[in-house]
């Protein structure tokens, strides 16, 4: 069993590979006792967690005075109730009031886990528990469920939440996270990943968390390229192998907050949800809310464990059963040709895919409507009959003729002012009476709260799309939600239009994927701006940024891999400028993750053609590594000015080393000689199948020679090893 509850001391228990979680019931309150590595754990007693008496700390009880919600480490707080800290759950009463105080009323254990459908949430397996807690405010007669999942081998356990008014009138939940934790001591650093549209996560902030909140966020209606969900709270001297580090995300993909804050009890409380700014929920009686989950892990030994934690994770629970099977190396037409598409050129593509070893081609945006620029189109979902004047589907049997499957672009939550869509229904948008509407790339949101937007959707994708051998959708999101209101909704509920936007959406991923059993889907949002695991989801991969260059990308997708792991990086290999050694780069830069290309190969050099094919066939060799590899990071570009890491799988090694510029280089530069692949197996021989040389396990453990490398005139250069046990 790896969740428990001993009566005799009223403690739960939540146990995972290698970690433990315990809180004790007390009082009707869950007090948190210990979360940590598992073996040799010694789990403080009910004293030891008790805080002292504290002035200026409410209690309830005059004879335990220590007995504060303001001071004990709690597994949920209510704001209103003596709690002083950020709190998780606010909730406006019908009398008008924000304070609640749930108390536990029972608790189940249970096999699986609860279902949150259409809100996306960790696949279960065999060995997947959840603790069910339910908990209710004697006041307004709410009831709140906290949930609790044991994902056992990833070291993964979520939280998640729900509440039901039993109030007898509306009540408004005003602030809601999935996950509140209190942790002993106050001396931690909060990692984050912020960055902006083409730089997404680039911004590897390491901040003390000390008095005050920190937080991260995002207001966009979207998980953002500006802040990702993920945070990283570690010791002061953790570092990629060595301290202590508590791993958190949300399985949700718009707005959220994240914040940290050490108190006068030298704890620290972590949360993580919904937050309050984008998020309001009038709730009817009788109705029931969820709250997304979110997930975390603990690493005793440093930022790697870490990531391979979550990586598993996401591997295992997270990504569609389609992510597993073996992804097609793609030719993409955006960078190609933009918006310039037509029958012929796209067949031919197709032809020049098939020529150069690949598996499928992308049509891009450009092929509906009156798409052929920006301007127009988004919403009509309907073949350009001047560019494919046989429709579609002639088309995509010439191309599949070629010998490549074929995939597509959609943008299903968009519309331009200048199109039929908006034209017949222009109260399908987001928007607030009376207000202008902001427009961002030309384009406005679609209410995907109304049941009606989706309806359209679902009917134009059918018809369109009606005998369409699609092999892939790339999905993409490429604006964000201002003026957030909705002209369907009713005034009370405009607060959680944002929200219903979400559940809209995931339940139009969840068609497509009915839909289209057969077809894959790569996420994007001008790249990786919905780069979060609830996309992962529904999407094999994600486009990781609308940036190809690959002197940038060795910063986004070293940042990535923090959280998220390489089979979900979509990486191109774009325009190389007909220079060999540009594409080598490229070439190397974009093994990282899941490789494709996008550029114009029709009108490329003979040789660049014949190494593109030289290319596909040695990715073919490792692809395996890369989407099912474990994955270690020995260097990072922000200390060394070199990116270096390798993915293991079986008895092979795939071993990367990027030299940069070294301008993201942050405080005193570190030098690196050598590169030691410490899970290599010392007895064995190992042979790179690039170069041929022969290593003991011993060597590689002990460190290759990076060798020199041989810049180019931006500094920058790359090398590869693949070893295999002979
Ligand atoms: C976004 C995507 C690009 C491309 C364009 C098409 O910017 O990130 O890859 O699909 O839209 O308009």
């Amino acid at each position: 069993m790896s969740i428990t509850y001993q009566k005799s001391n009223n403690l739960f228990k939540l146990t995972t590979a290698n970690t433990l979680y315990a809180f004790e019931l007390s009082h009707g309150t869950l007090v948190h006792r210990y979360y940590g590595q598992k073996r040799g754990a010694t789990v403080p007693t009910s004293a030891d967690v008790k805080g002292r008496v504290v002035s200026f700390s409410p209690y309830r009880d005059e004879d335990d005075k220590a007995f504060s919600f303001d001071t004990l480490p709690l597994e949920y707080s209510y704001f209103g109730s003596g709690d002083f800290r950020p709190t998780a759950l606010r909730i406006k009463n019908a009398n008008g009031d924000s304070v609640t105080s749930f108390s536990y009323v029972s608790h189940k254990i249970r096999r699986g886990r609860v279902d949150l459908s259409p809100i996306p949430a960790g696949r279960a397996d065999d060995k997947t528990q959840t603790l069910d807690i339910t908990l209710r405010d004697h006041v307004s007669g709410c009831e709140l469920h906290l949930y609790y999942t044991v994902f056992y081998d990833c070291d993964v356990i979520s939280r998640y939440a729900a509440i039901t008014n039993h109030s007898g009138g509306d009540v408004v939940v005003e602030k809601w996270m999935s996950l509140c934790l209190d942790l002993p001591g106050e001396d931690y650093e909060l990692i984050s990943l912020g960055g902006r549209h083409c730089r997404e996560r680039t911004v590897y902030q390491r901040t003390p968390i000390g008095r005050g909140n920190l937080s991260v966020a995002s207001r966009r209606g979207a998980t953002s390229h500006q802040m990702n969900p993920f945070m990283a709270v570690c010791a002061k001297d953790a570092n990629e192998d060595r301290g202590e580090v508590y791993g958190f995300n949300l399985v949700w993909s718009g707005s959220f907050l994240g914040e940290c804050e050490s108190d006068q009890m030298h704890t620290t409380r972590i949360q993580l949800g919904l937050g309050s700014e984008n998020f309001t929920y009038r709730l009817r009686d009788g109705e029931t809310v969820y709250a997304p989950e979110a997930i975390m892990t603990y690493s005793p030994a440093g930022l790697g464990n870490m990531s391979r934690h979550f990586h598993d994770f996401i591997n295992r629970h997270i990504v569609p059963e389609k992510a597993h099977e073996q992804r097609p190396v793609v030719l993409n037409s955006w960078e190609a040709f933009y918006f310039n598409i037509n029958e012929d050129i796209m067949v031919d593509f197709a032809a020049a895919a098939a020529d150069c070893g690949m598996d499928m081609v992308i049509m891009d945006d450009g092929w509906f409507g009156a798409r052929i620029n920006d301007k127009a189109g988004l919403g009509d979902w309907f073949v350009n009959r001047n560019r494919f004047p046989d429709g579609l589907r002639p088309f995509v049997e010439r191309v599949k003729a070629t010998g490549v499957k074929f995939g597509i672009w959609v943008e299903p939550e968009m519309v331009n002012p200048d199109s039929n869509l908006y034209r017949a229904h222009p109260d399908w948008v987001i928007s607030c009476r009376g207000r202008e509407r902001s427009l961002s790339r030309s384009q406005m949101v679609l209410d995907m709260s109304n049941p009606a937007v989706i309806d359209y959707l679902k009917a134009s994708f059918t018809e369109t799309f009606a005998d369409v051998p699609i092999d892939y959708f790339k999905w993409d999101m490429n604006r964000q939600i201002s003026e957030p209101g909705s002209p369907t909704l009713a005034p009370e509920d405009q607060g959680s239009l944002e929200y219903r936007y979400m559940l809209g959406v995931y339940s139009l991923f969840d068609w497509f994927t009915k839909q289209y059993p057969d077809a894959m889907i790569e996420n994007c949002s001008g790249g990786g701006g919905r780069y979060d695991p609830a996309m992962m989801y529904f999407t094999s991969q994600i486009w990781t940024s609308d940036n190809t260059s690959a002197r940038d990308r060795v910063l986004i997708q070293y940042s990535s891999q923090l959280a998220y792991p390489a089979s979900v990086m979509s990486c191109h290999v774009s325009n190389p400028k007909g220079d060999l050694r540009e594409l080598d780069l490229k070439y190397k830069v974009a093994v990282g993750g899941i490789l494709g290309y996008e550029f114009n190969v029709l009108n490329t050099p003979d040789e660049i053609k014949d190494e593109i094919r030289r290319q596909v066939a040695r990715y073919r060799t490792f692809d395996r590594l890369i989407q099912f590899g474990t994955h270690y990071r020995l260097s990072s570009p922000y200390e060394t000015g070199i990116s270096a890491y390798y993915y293991r799988l079986d008895g092979e090694i795939l071993l990367s080393a990027i030299l940069t510029d070294g301008k993201a280089v942050i405080g005193k530069k570190k030098a690196l000689k050598k590169l030691a692949v410490r899970t290599a197996d010392k007895d064995a021989v190992y042979r790179d199948a690039i170069s041929g040389v022969t290593y003991t396990g011993a060597q590689l453990r002990a460190g290759i020679e990076i060798g020199e490398f041989a810049p180019d005139a931006t500094g920058y250069d790359a090398k590869l090893w693949h070893f295999q046990k002979i």
